[in-house]
Parts: C-alpha cells; structure tokens; sequence
C-alpha cells in the first residue's frame, strides 16, 4: 500500500482529481473495511485539495450519520431532504452550493463555511450515504469538482461491501 500521496500541486483541480483516483484505488487495494476506506478517501481529498472540511454521512434508518471526516466537528445527524446533505440524498442527485447562506435550510456546522457539494453514493441504484465538502470560500466549487467527486463517488460505489452502519 502506497502511504503517501504524489499530487502535482501546480496543476488545476480537473487534472489532480485525475491523479488523485489510481492512488486511492492503491491506497484502498485489498482492504475490505469500509471505515478504513473512507477514512482514507476524506484524508486523501483533504491533503490533496486544502478543502476546509471534507467527510461522509451514510444512511441509517431516517436520518443521515456521521461518518469518517476531515475537519472541526460537525452535526451528527441529519433528516431526509434537510440541508444540502439530506437535499443529496432525497434527490439522488449532486448538489453545488455557491453561496451557503443562500441554500434554503442550508444547515451550519461551522460558520466558517461559505460554499459546498454534496455527491450522493449509491448502491444498486440506492443512496446509501453522501459525500459532503466543504470550503471557507465563496462559490468554490464547479463541474470539475462535481466530476472529479462524482467519478470518485462511482468508485467507492465498487468497493463498498456490506453494511455501512450498524
Ligand atoms: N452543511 C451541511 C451539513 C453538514 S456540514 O456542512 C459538515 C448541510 O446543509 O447538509
């Protein structure tokens, strides 16, 4: 398993994201545990891009939990269609926030958050939790983010076995 990560920081985001992927297939190569993968995936976006939060929720029963993050602390548990996050998994669908304070029920873990993305992940064809990042900058995110995270997203849909919560 490669331990460290080889990103070319003078290149954009569109070509890191592409760098990024075969080194978290590496990172990940053989590992069933889903905790451990994830872990590892929040670590490797965050190293990798500076985001200011970067983390997963994974459904169980009604609500959103908490998963593996990088960052401040942040709200354990989210409703169906609340926030950005529930917004994600309610519509199946890849959510870019240029302006949080402009999301209708945009929920505020850190004040400190100024624009975020919300990528679901599914599982034959079920959003069994979503990929949450954040960033202290206005409108920081755009289509390269959201298929950059997307293409990662489809990967870890590949990998993921069992259960993802208790
Ligand atoms: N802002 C998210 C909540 C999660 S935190 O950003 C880590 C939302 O509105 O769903």
């Amino acid at each position: 398993m490669a331990e460290s990560l080889t990103i070319d920081s003078s290149q954009g985001r569109e070509v890191r994201y592409r760098e990024l992927l075969p080194q978290l297939q590496g990172l990940t190569a053989g590992e069933p545990n889903t905790v451990a993968n994830l872990a590892n995936t929040a670590a490797a976006l965050k190293q990798t891009f500076g985001f200011f939060w970067v983390g997963f929720y994974l459904v169980d029963k009604e609500q959103l939990v908490l998963g593996p993050f990088q960052g401040d602390i942040a709200c354990t548990r989210i409703d169906y269609g609340r926030g950005v996050c529930g917004t994600a998994w309610a519509s199946g669908e890849t959510q870019i926030v240029p302006d949080v304070d402009q999301f209708p029920g945009h929920i505020a873990c850190s004040s400190l958050s100024r624009s975020e993305i919300v990528v679901p992940i599914k599982k034959n064809g079920q959003v069994i939790g979503v990929l949450d990042v954040d960033s202290d900058i206005p409108d920081d995110f755009s289509k390269a983010d959201a298929i950059g995270l997307e293409t990662i997203c489809q990967w870890l849909e590949t990998i993921l076995t069992g259960e993802l919560t208790a």
